[in-house]
Formats: structure tokens, sequence, C-alpha cells
């Protein structure tokens, strides 16, 4: 599995992640068997958040006695994301996860507490090593620009984002901002959240055909175009060992430039997105 730096941080992270939203819907068991399969094959970024109902549990059962392999991410609520607000709910997390520590804390998305009392006890969970970075999650280059502009230079981790081969927009803004300032860019959704193009779908033969001349599958040649720039990396959610499986067999796979243009071709960029003038 390659892995990369994670933005400002020392830390070496594989490229192709766990996601956990409604991860615990299903079988808990087949659920727990399925982070651990990804663990095994060096999926070791395991992504959750306080709103992922009981997905935090389920995390917590499968990283147990394998703690220090994971690169750990949790996210607070924007109306929880007050100062004190946030040190409560960060210690939640550690008990449902049954941790001490967090790799990365997340804001989840802009709400109506300010930035600074949010990045605030974010330094101050870092302090008492409960964090060891944190980054925030949905941020426009605005947002982002507001948050730099507060934290300084090298605090901002990462920003997770919306990134699938149908939902391209941050590559026209948000992707260049955050390699031009060393925040790691970590794709959620990259399966489309379960709408990933169909076998019989133009775009699902072209996906096929890179797949067969690499004895891989179109979900892995997907995975692998969302890594293709240094910057970025992805979480895809599995609750099916086998499906773990197949996702981590994109940690390997490397595209030619031929075949990383026709699928840039095949799921256009579109325009960027339109921003509303501030009033
Ligand atoms: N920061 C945010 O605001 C935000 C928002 C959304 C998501 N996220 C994070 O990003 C993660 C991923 O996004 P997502 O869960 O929305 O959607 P996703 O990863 O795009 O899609 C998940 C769906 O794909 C299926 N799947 C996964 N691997 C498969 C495979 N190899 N073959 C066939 N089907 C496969 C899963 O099925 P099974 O479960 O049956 O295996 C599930 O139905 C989330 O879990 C969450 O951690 C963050």
């Amino acid at each position: 599995m390659e892995q990369r730096r994670f933005g400002p941080t020392k830390r070496q992270v594989p490229v192709i992640g766990q996601g956990t939203w409604y991860i615990d819907n299903g079988n808990r068991v087949a659920a727990i068997a399925a982070l651990r399969v990804g663990l095994d094959l060096g999926m070791t970024h395991i992504d959750t958040a306080e709103m992922y109902g009981g997905a935090e549990e389920i995390v917590g059962a499968a990283i147990a006695g394998r703690r220090d392999e994971v690169f750990l991410v949790s996210k607070v609520l924007p109306q929880n994301a007050s100062s004190c607000g946030t040190i409560a709910a960060c210690e939640r997390s550690l008990a449902r996860l049954d941790t001490d520590w967090l790799d990365c804390y997340l804001l989840h998305w802009r709400g109506r507490y300010p930035l600074d009392e949010t990045f605030e006890a974010f330094e101050q969970l870092q302090l008492q090593g409960k964090i060891l970075s944190w980054g925030v999650s949905n941020f426009d280059v605005p947002d982002l620009e507001e948050a730099l502009e507060i934290a300084g230079n090298n605090r901002i981790a990462c920003n997770q984002v919306l990134y699938h081969l149908q939902e391209r927009a941050i590559e026209h803004a948000v992707l260049p901002w955050c390699e031009e300032h060393s925040v790691a860019v970590v794709g959620y959704a990259p399966f489309g959240h379960g709408k990933f193009p169909g076998p019989r779908t133009p775009g699902g033969r072209v996906l096929q055909a890179v797949a067969d001349a690499h004895g891989a599958t179109p979900r892995q040649v997907a995975l692998r175009f969302l890594v293709r720039r240094p910057s970025l990396f992805t979480i895809p959610k599995a609750s099916k060992p086998e499906h773990t499986a197949e996702n981590a067999g994109a940690g390997d796979l490397r595209l030619t430039r031929a075949q990383l243009a026709l699928i840039d071709e095949t799921f256009p960029l579109g325009p960027p997105p339109k921003v509303l003038p501030v009033l």
C-alpha cells in the first residue's frame, strides 16, 4: 500500500483509507472484520465522526489491540464546536473509540461558532496529547483563507471534501489552494456514496477497459485516479470484507498518463461552482 506524507504533519498515511459512515447499519461482526481486513492490507487510515452513530464503537472494537497501527480520524459536529464543546466532544469520541488519542481531529463542517474558538480547543487538545493533529472538512477557499489567517502556516493538517469521478469540483480551487499551503486533501464518498458508474454505462465501460489492462477492477481504477496527485488521499467505506480487500488493491495500482487522460476525459471536470456574491 502506497503511503505519503499527510499535509504538514510528519506522518506517512496510506493513500487508500477506510470510511465508516453507516458501518453500524448492517452486520456488526462483518463490519469489524472488514475494518480489520483493511488494516491487514495497509488501509490504516480510519475515518469516523461523532455524527456516525455507533460507528465509533465499531471502530473501537476493530482497532482493539492494534491501536499503534492506525491513523485514526474523528470529527466534531459544528453544533458542538465551541471551545468547551469541542473538548467535551473529543473526550466522548475517545471513550467510544476506547483510545487515549486521535491522530487527527476535524471540524465536520462550518457552523455558528467562530473558527478561533474551535481551533483554540484543537490546540489545547493537542497540548494535552489527546489529538496529534487537526484539520477541517467541507471547507471552500474563503473558509480556508480564514482558517489559515487564524491558525497560521502548517497547523491545518487536512481538508476532507467530497471527491469522486462525477464530482470533481474541488479541482477548480480547493485542491490547488490546499496544495499551495501543504494541506492534505482527503476525498470522501469516492464511489459517489453508492452511485458508482454501472458496467453498462459509457463511463463504466471505460473503467472496465482500463481495469482489464491491469488485471484490476473498475473501482480500483477509480480510487487510483482519485489519488493521482501527491496531496490526495481517499477513504472508501466498505462494510463487507471482500469490498475492503478490493479497495485495498488500488493502493499499489499505477495508471499510465494515457489512462489518466482517458478517465479525465470520460468524467469531465465541469465548470467551476458558482460563487454567490457576498452582500
Ligand atoms: N466529511 C464529510 O462530510 C463526509 C461526508 C461523507 C462521507 N465521509 C467519509 O467518507 C467515507 C466514504 O464515503 P461514503 O461512505 O459516503 O461513500 P462511498 O465510500 O463512496 O460508498 C460507500 C458504498 O460503496 C460500497 N462499496 C465500497 N467498496 C465496494 C466494493 N469494492 N464493491 C462494491 N461496493 C463497494 C459500500 O458497500 P458496503 O458497505 O456494502 O461494503 C457502500 O455502499 C464515509 O464513510 C465517511 O467516513 C465524510
